[in-house]
């Protein structure tokens, strides 16, 4: 009797959901389009513009490992073209083999994320790559001036500077070299099958990852995630419900956007990261805490939201975020030729 009831029950809503689907799919993609929107063709902005010349240097710039003190850093040391410019590691290892803090995000599509570092403290790529120069545990310059004489130690670093900066007099300086790195940054944009969906295409999608996009926008994590980076765009607590760390055993806990600006209103709060890629750039959180995709939407849901998933949910959401995996293009995949040191 009651195992009927049951069944019948099971008959209606599975009407009712496939009725519901069918009417669903134009009113998913006009809610995706509220809340997302497609990548554009670069990053690039008035201000920082994206010219051949200052995108050929920012590459080499960034497989260069002559500025650093131990001649083995690089932008590309901690993010390799080759693990979607991560290091796939829980926390890299800086100059002189000594650990950093955190893990390392990908550079794919971080130009458009409204500031940089999870604490918030570089305002944009250009400022990013600047400050790395004198970081201890990146390049370990003691100052700008030091970490130019390395470049300029390089003969060939000249013609590339002025071909970047036409008309300027001393063109190889920290400032350029931002603007060079940066620029490069701001090509690497990902395409992926959610930007096709966004553009209409409604089999971009399978029906996996359109569920998970529906339970993404209905549970509200892209209430946090969202606009063109799917995240990048606001702070937020990390652990609103209870603190993270019960959800994800981190050792040291680290305090966010406070350990920047020392003001206790900001503790525990952290950049709400992107998600493009994310599927393919494990381990998770600031701290790589959580090896897996699922546990970590698990984690979300439980010390963001104070719900506990099920393993459809997460599944679900999972296909999602696998829509979110763009295409590397190969020019990005290739080490550039580096000016070779002087020889006479
Ligand atoms: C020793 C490893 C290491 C080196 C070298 C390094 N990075 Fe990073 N990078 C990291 C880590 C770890 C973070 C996260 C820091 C944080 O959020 O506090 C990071 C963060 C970033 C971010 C911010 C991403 C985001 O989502 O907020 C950008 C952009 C970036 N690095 C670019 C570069 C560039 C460009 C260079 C070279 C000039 C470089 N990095 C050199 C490890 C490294
Ligand atoms: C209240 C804001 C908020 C909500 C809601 C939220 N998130 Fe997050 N999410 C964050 C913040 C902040 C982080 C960064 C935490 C950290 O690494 O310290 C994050 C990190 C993540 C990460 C790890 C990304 C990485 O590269 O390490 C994933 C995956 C994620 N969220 C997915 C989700 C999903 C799925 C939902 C809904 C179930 C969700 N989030 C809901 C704020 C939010």
């Amino acid at each position: 009797m009651y195992l009927k009831f049951l069944a019948g029950a099971f008959v209606t809503l599975g009407l009712f959901a496939s009725a519901r689907g069918a009417e669903d799919e134009d009113g998913l993609l006009e809610r995706a389009r509220a809340v997302f929107s497609a990548l554009p063709a670069d990053a690039g902005t008035e201000q920082y513009p994206v010219t051949p010349e200052r995108v050929r240097l920012g590459q080499m710039l960034f497989f260069e490992s002559r500025i650093a003190t131990d001649g083995i850093m690089s932008c590309a040391a901690c993010h390799k073209p080759g693990l979607y410019f991560t290091d796939g590691l829980v926390k890299s290892i800086g100059n002189q083999g000594r650990p950093l803090p955190r893990n390392a995000p990908t550079v794919l599509n971080t130009a458009l994320q409204f500031v940089q570092h999870y604490g918030g403290n570089r305002k944009n790529v250009e400022e990013q790559a600047v400050r790395a120069l004198i970081s201890p545990l990146a390049y370990g310059n003691a100052s700008y001036e030091a970490a130019m004489d390395r470049l300029r130690a390089i003969p060939g670093y000249k013609a590339a500077f002025e071909a970047a900066f036409p008309g300027q007099a001393q063109p190889l300086t920290a400032e350029n070299f931002g603007l060079a790195v940066g620029a490069y940054e701001r090509t690497l944009l990902t395409p992926a099958p959610f930007d096709q969906y966004l553009r209409g295409d409604a089999d971009a999608l399978g029906a996996g990852a359109k569920a998970g996009l529906h339970q993404f926008l209905e549970l509200g994590c892209g209430g946090c995630h969202n606009g063109v980076a799917v995240g990048g765009q606001m702070y937020q607590k990390f652990g609103i419900v209870e603190p993270y760390w019960a959800a994800t055993g981190s050792t040291p806990i680290d305090g966010g956007r406070y350990v920047d600006t020392k003001d206790v209103n900001d503790t525990y709060l952290f950049k709400v990261p992107q998600l493009r890629n994310v599927a393919v750039t494990a381990p998770y959180f600031h701290d790589g805490s959580v090896a897996t995709l699922p546990q970590a939407v698990k984690v979300m849901g439980r010390v963001q939201l104070g719900r506990k998933l099920s393993d459809t949910e997460v599944a679900d959401i999972v296909s999602f975020l696998d829509s979110l995996t763009g295409v590397v293009p190969a020019s990005l995949l290739q080490t550039p030729l580096l000016p070779p040191n002087a020889s006479r």
